[in-house]
């Protein structure tokens, strides 16, 4: 009983061009417009990994997750067993699958597919003291414009961590991978670190979505374009502790983020592998510049 894939996340948005703009600028290519929603996806994936609604302001429309063959109806049941009742989808919301409400009130889309993973790029060829595996080749990458391979992960806003994680762990069978104290926690139901993760705040939010390109070259470069179009940066290149994984945040139009990730942990289905609750200063990177004052600012709260 899980699922398994973290499929696309669904914003409102006051401005639906903008935002199609901010994405495409980011990586993402269009697919033709349908329900009244805006849809991106990764270029070399068929199914979309963004939509944009019209709404008054950003705020989250839902989540899309996938649960393919027997974990279809298991999850159902589980969701039964919890006393969590289905409902239609909300306005313009995919046709099919399960429908609800988390604990925060956001809506979840429950559907009976697997995940699509992107063709494998191939090996990096970098040069490390003792391995050389790149003979006679300039290394330094060619105007290189940023590829997201796939989504990653969504970061949401909570006023209730706890209550949070036992809706997703016990209701939705995904894994606690890491926390910091009661200020973030990290799930997963990939073999990603975390495909979700929640973060202290008075409210519901989005804080971001993160999609995963070919190397620290692409992170950097993609933070370039991003700025050479006229894109804010948000955070970033630095390290993160929890889930290892490099990373530079833009900021979307809405005061919330875009992230490029690259080298996240791996966390095969049935490894031993150890959450640890970090102390809350240790929690959030190795190496980088200082966070920026806003960025655990939920621009959502009233
Ligand atoms: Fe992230």
């Amino acid at each position: 009983m899980a699922v398994r894939a973290l499929l696309h996340y669904a914003l409102e948005v006051p401005d639906q061009t903008v935002g199609e703009k901010f994405y495409r600028n980011f990586g993402l290519v269009d697919e033709p417009a349908r329900d009244g929603a805006v849809h991106l996806r990764p270029a070399r994936l068929e199914r979309e990994s963004v939509l944009l609604y019209a709404g008054p302001r950003k705020r989250l429309h839902h989540l899309a997750f996938g649960a393919a063959g027997d974990e279809f109806e298991a999850t159902r049941e589980s969701l039964r067993r919890a006393g969590v009742g289905e409902m239609d989808p909300p306005r313009g919301g995919p046709e099919g699958g399960i429908w609800l409400r988390d604990p925060d009130g956001n809506a979840v889309n429950v559907r009976a597919e697997t995940s699509e993973l992107p063709p494998p790029d191939p090996p990096l060829t970098l040069n490390a003291p003792g391995h050389i595996s790149r003979v006679a080749r300039r290394g330094y990458p060619e105007a290189m414009e940023p590829r997201p391979r796939r989504l990653g992960h969504v970061l949401l806003f909570t006023p209730d961590i706890d209550r949070q994680l036992a809706f997703y762990t016990q209701a939705l069978g995904m894994k606690l991978s890491d926390r910091a104290q009661r200020v973030v926690a990290f799930l997963r139901c990939t073999t990603d670190h975390h495909n979700l993760a929640f973060l202290t705040s008075a409210g519901p939010g989005f804080h971001h979505g993160s999609f995963e390109v070919g190397s620290v070259d692409e992170i950097a470069m993609g933070a370039l374009a991003m700025q050479r179009a006229g894109w804010q940066p948000g955070w970033g290149l630095g390290r993160h502790v929890i889930g290892s994984n490099f990373f530079f945040y833009i900021r979307d139009p809405w005061g919330s983020f875009a992230e490029y990730f690259h080298d996240i942990d791996y966390i095969p289905e049935d490894c031993a592998w150890q959450a640890r609750d970090f102390p809350e200063q240790d929690a959030l990177y190795k190496w980088g510049p200082p966070v920026p004052d806003d960025f655990g600012l939920n621009r959502e709260l009233a």
